[in-house]
């Protein structure tokens, strides 16, 4: 099967998604949010986003058929996301995945959400192939991926502490904006001047291409605690744009090094940190400068979505990478 047509389902977080691709091509890329529910406890509470997968899940699934103009019994497999992630919510589409595989007697296939991440670029560019290098900057990961053909990847480089899209999400949450926290602090960012602060950057003359943002997060913690003690406003702007421009800066840097390194001559972006205009403005810059193609994803596939599970998921069918149906989630699982 060239291009087979897959049902895909991703559940790993707070984005209940449901996709019908062919190969590449998307026919359908439904997405119900549960970000509004979530906002009110200022970050993800996994019991909720459990009981909201399984209300939306079904609904979801139809609207995705509706939408693609196809039935279910048109599907060569059905994909899903069964890690990393929050295990409950991973557990919904697992088990819905599970149901119709069974149900329509259609191979099943278990999909890494990181993999699903990288794939996005084959959806955004049709023309993509390995090798090539992908930085992977999501809420729960900040990986340097060499990846050297469909589904074969070696790590480069990843965060030692907290991961690129948890640092944005933490920092927004002490200077009072909502969640999730990447967009909020870009936007706070906007108004605000990058070199009002000037915040540590880790690892610097150090030989590893890892990362770490536990030191930028907790300079942003402290200097707004001594604000607040000093009784003077917040300079929300400002601290949103310098710890902004920190993160970048390290975030292209360890890029570049990678590039120069692995001799590649492509580069790409995945997972929810990867909408950032500022990224995707000084990583295009930085490497047009070396003469370096860069791929990014549109917005909508950077963040969790179940197009990238399709893509990702129609190449392991083709390897004939198929799951049996006691699947299961896999709260860590490794890349
Ligand atoms: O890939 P994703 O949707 O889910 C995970 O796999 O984690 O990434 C979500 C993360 C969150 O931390 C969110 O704050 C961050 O991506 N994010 C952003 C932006 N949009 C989402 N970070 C910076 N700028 C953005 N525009
Ligand atoms: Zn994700």
């Amino acid at each position: 099967l060239e291009n087979p047509l897959v049902l895909a389902i991703e559940t790993s977080c707070d984005e209940t998604s449901v996709a019908v691709v062919r190969g590449r091509e998307v026919l359908a890329n439904e997405i119900a949010s549960q970000i509004p529910i979530h906002r009110l406890f200022g970050g993800v509470v996994p019991e909720i986003a459990s009981r909201k997968h399984l209300e939306a899940v079904d609904g979801v699934v139809n609207a995705a058929l509706e939408t693609a103009g196809i039935g279910l019994g048109d599907l060569d497999g059905i994909a899903v996301t069964y890690g990393p992630g929050l295990v409950g919510a991973l557990l919904t589409g697992v088990t819905a995945a599970k149901a119709l595989a069974f149900a329509l007697d259609t191979p099943l296939v278990g999909v890494h959400h990181i993999e699903g991440h990288i794939a996005a670029n084959y959806v955004q560019d049709p023309e993509l192939i390995p090798p090539f290098l992908c930085l992977v900057v999501s809420g729960g990961h900040t990986h340097l991926v060499k990846v050297l053909d469909y589904g074969v990847y070696e790590l480069m480089g990843r965060t030692r502490d907290d991961a690129a899209g948890e640092a944005f999400d933490k920092v927004a949450r002490v200077l009072g904006l909502p969640y999730p926290g990447g967009p909020s602090v870009e936007q706070a960012a906007r108004a605000g001047n990058a070199k009002a602060f000037s915040f540590p950057r880790a690892f610097r003359g150090e030989d590893h291409l890892d990362f770490s943002f536990s030191g930028v997060k907790t300079a942003v913690i402290n200097e707004v605690n001594r604000l607040h003690q000093k009784d003077n406003p917040l300079p929300v702007a400002d601290l949103a744009a310098s710890f902004q421009e920190t993160v970048v800066d390290t975030l292209v840097r360890n890029t570049l090094r990678a590039v120069d390194r692995s001799r590649m001559k492509r580069v790409a972006l995945a997972g929810g940190v990867a909408a950032n205009g500022a990224l995707r403005a000084r990583m295009k810059a930085a490497l047009s400068a070396k003469g370096v193609q860069l791929t990014v994803p549109a917005p909508i596939l950077c963040t969790d979505n179940g197009a990238m599970i399709g893509c990702a998921g129609a190449y392991k069918l083709k390897a004939g990478n198929i799951a049996g149906l006691d699947l299961n989630a896999v709260p860590s699982l490794e890349l």
